[in-house]
């Protein structure tokens, strides 16, 4: 068997666990979903920026890339200036970070327009000594070294963090995928429902966890069905009409019949 160079964590009582060595070197807070994100000022191409006055009030999509000039976060980097219209429509603003000086970071986005075609119009921070980076647990310990990971954090209008996800450097994100996550985000905060596996937007939704049955007739009447008392589904129709056509679990209302 490989040898790693672990250490036991003994705690009494605890299950026993054995942890990378490395970990001992690491400190520092780690944004975890439920954390308000940090405030911080910043220099990016759309001027200085005070983070928690600029994204209060919307959702934010922050982020960390391994740097400019490179060929994965271009495609990421045109990939966000395509879709932006699609965030806004969603109520989303987003933000990038680099580990690089400004003149390269804006130098990088002109060249992007010119072989692409895409212009990026949000702000991109030029984190170039990565203090930002550090401070938000960005720098990957794996295959990037000491530049930042593909770290994504989804930002409630509240400041609040509510999901995050790392990818490696030569994995680059779906921009498909963060949008579906903010249509997520959405339903559950305006209808106070669950989305199952591979949902997207127009499909029925869940029950959540811990809702008795009480709560779930309050909020969607009849238009739910119990297929085990852990599994329930909401049918989508009846909570928003417009998404799609009628289903067999309600009648369509009087002026839906024709
Ligand atoms: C890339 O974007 O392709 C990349 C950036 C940094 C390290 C490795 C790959």
């Amino acid at each position: 068997m490989t040898s790693f160079d672990f250490f036991h964590l003994h705690r009494p009582g605890r299950p026993n666990v054995r942890l990378p060595r490395d970990y001992l070197r690491r400190s520092g807070w780690v944004p975890r979903i439920g954390d308000i994100f940090p405030d911080f000022a910043a220099p990016t191409t759309q001027g200085p920026l005070d983070f928690h006055a600029w994204a209060e009030g919307s959702w934010t999509v922050l982020f960390g890339q391994p740097g400019a000039f490179t060929p994965v976060c271009t495609t990421e980097l045109a990939g966000f200036a395509r879709a932006e219209a699609d965030f806004t429509a969603l109520g989303a603003k987003l933000i990038g970070l680099v580990p690089d000086e400004m003149d390269d970071v804006t130098g990088w986005i002109a060249d992007i327009s010119q072989v692409l075609g895409d212009e990026v119009r949000f702000p991109m921070i030029a984190d170039a000594d990565g203090t930002l980076a550090r401070s938000f647990a960005m720098l990957g310990p794996g295959d990037s070294g000491a530049t930042p990971i593909r770290k994504t954090v989804l930002i409630d209008p509240a400041l609040r963090i509510r999901m995050i996800l790392d990818y490696p450097a030569r994995v680059g994100r779906s921009t498909v995928e963060m949008l579906r996550l903010l249509d997520a985000f959405r339903a559950q905060d305006s209808l106070d429902v669950a989305t199952p596996c591979d949902w997207t937007p127009g499909g029925d939704y869940l029950v959540p966890a811990g809702m008795d049955e009480d709560e779930a007739t309050a909020l969607f009447g009849d238009d739910w069905i119990e297929l085990r008392p852990y599994l329930r589904v909401v049918n989508a129709t009846i909570l928003d009409p417009t998404r799609r056509p009628p289903c067999a679990l309600r009648p369509p209302a009087p002026d839906e019949a024709d």
